[in-house]
């Protein structure tokens, strides 16, 4: 067997994204700034592919809108949304050296249990009762305290005005929630997303890619009335069974989730609103668009110990992965109208809408989906690379979230058979072509097996007595035999995205 078989998935990939320009540490040269992620030619493609497939599960198939607001944002933003005094890590400081942690990773790290939600009193009790000392220096810690997890700047010189870098999209569209609705035909429901960076200032992240300080987020802001929308009116979403694992569950010691049919969840009230399991349906076909496997991802509904501050209800959706267990990729929280009564209040703006059919003006409620781009990443690349009896890495991601749709490659590095090959990739010009002529034909196969293009394309002696090609496929090795006049159909056809099951 070969040794890469026997070494962790993990492990093999970490050393794959760097080697071939998937992803590595940002800032290496000066010693590396824990949480920062570079993405290589490799990654930046695979990423931009999935954020598209996003864009047209989650925003296109509703005839959602789409926008995109400032990274910045002036203090009383996030005054009203909560996040200056909410959005904390409770944190210890050593004393003598210095050091900062976060207080529930230090104490589970120290073997000492910590009540969900422990308030700053419980955590120094529990320090003191322990004996917790630091890790580093083994010096005492001060009083427990909150981490603001926001990155806080000035905008303006001399202006004294505090601003935050955004650490969630949402906010950018509840400040611009009344020009949204009227460009939304002044309707509910209406979603708008938004793709784009978030910044936390996390205390001390060691997850590599996957606890970032700068990251991309994926989100739906989700505006519905609770009275004449409150959920879907096609019932279709109903039908479809998602692996749930429940607070009620969480109590009561189970640890593992079940498939339920999601109209046993609605009849027994297990959703806030029912929005929520339409957003999980479309996350479960996300999810296979992705090739993660059915038993590898489940919808965990947070303990209210854990819910973020504004969420009435919290679903997350985690996926297995070897290194770090069950992960967050995405949330599904019921916000209410927490957010935009919070900027009414603070900005004297009015949020209300008039519903017409019953004569109210209501403040919409939000029920709001957010993916991290670089989570999903990660987990789209674990659960589909694969290491052959042989040795070989076939990254064996779905061809339309690959980072080039297609090889091309000369049999041999004759000017003739260059010449051919780059006339067959200037044909395919409308699809992303890698076109390699360096080295044997056996490492190109190789290479691009590698960063996971789906198909090659090879030009050989054959070529130039018949205008035919062979076409390679990444995850069979299988070799066809093709026209050249076909090869732009026949490719379209191989690349083309599924569809949402709801
Ligand atoms: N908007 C989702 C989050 O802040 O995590």
């Amino acid at each position: 067997m070969s040794a890469l078989r026997q070494q962790r998935k993990s492990d093999v990939l970490m050393e794959l994204a760097k080697r071939r320009g998937i992803f590595w540490p940002s800032y290496e040269i000066y010693g590396g700034v824990r949480g920062l992620l570079t993405l290589g030619n490799v990654g930046f493609e695979i990423k931009r592919r999935l954020e598209n497939l996003w864009i047209k599960y989650f925003v296109y198939s509703r005839n959602f809108q789409i926008i995109e607001s400032p990274v910045i944002g002036p203090r009383p933003v996030y005054v009203a949304s909560g996040h200056e005094t909410q959005f904390t890590d409770k944190a210890l400081k050593c004393g003598k050296c210095g050091a900062v942690f976060r207080a529930d990773h230090l104490l589970s790290e120290a073997g000492v249990t910590i009540p969900e939600g422990a308030s700053l009193q419980e955590i120094d009790e529990i320090v003191s009762i322990n004996s917790v000392k630091c890790p580093n220096c083994k010096g005492d810690f001060s009083k427990a305290f909150h981490w603001l997890l926001m990155f806080k700047t000035e905008i303006g010189a001399g202006s004294g005005e505090i601003g935050y870098l955004r650490p969630e999209t949402a906010q950018g569209i509840f400040t611009e929630f009344k020009r949204l609705y009227v460009h939304g035909r002044s309707s509910l429901p209406m979603g708008v997303a938004q793709v784009g960076r978030v910044f936390r200032n996390e205390v001390s992240p060691r997850q590599g890619p996957i606890r970032l300080r700068e990251f991309t987020i994926m989100e739906v802001e989700f505006f519905f009335d609770p009275d004449s929308n409150p959920g879907p009116s096609e019932e279709d979403y109903l039908k479809h069974e998602i692996p749930v694992l429940t607070a009620e569950d969480q109590e009561k010691g189970v640890t593992g989730f079940r498939k339920m049919r999601v109209k046993e969840g609605v009849e027994t009230g297990l959703f806030s609103s029912n929005w929520i399991p339409f957003f999980l349906v479309l996350t479960k076909s996300f999810l296979k668009a992705l090739k993660i496997p059915e038993d590898a991802f489940r919808f965990r509904e947070k303990l209210p110990s854990e819910r973020a501050h504004y969420a009435k209800q919290l679903f997350d959706c985690e996926v297995l992965l070897e290194s770090w267990g069950w992960t967050e990729v995405a949330g599904f929280a019921y916000r209410t109208d927490y957010d935009l009564s919070g900027h009414m209040k603070v900005s004297g703006e009015d949020m209300n809408v008039f519903i017409s059919s019953s004569g109210r003006r209501i403040v919409p409620h939000v029920v709001e989906p957010s993916f991290g781009a670089e989570r999903l990443l990660y987990a789209l690349l674990e659960h589909n690379l694969r290491i052959e009896e042989d040795g070989r890495i076939c990254l064996s991601t779905p061809p339309y979230l690959s980072p080039f749709d297609v090889s091309v490659f000369p049999l041999l590095s004759k000017p003739d058979f260059v010449r051919k090959a780059a006339e067959v990739a200037r044909m395919l010009g409308d699809f992303k072509v890698n076109f390699d002529d360096s080295g044997s034909i056996g490492r190109r196969y190789a290479r691009s097996d590698e960063i996971g293009i789906p198909f090659a394309v090879t030009i050989d002696h054959q070529t130039f007595s018949d205008d035919s090609v062979t076409l390679r496929f990444r995850d069979t090795r299988e070799q066809r035999r093709i026209g050249i006049g076909s090869l732009h159909a026949e490719l379209s056809k191989l690349l083309s995205a599924p569809k949402p099951d709801v």
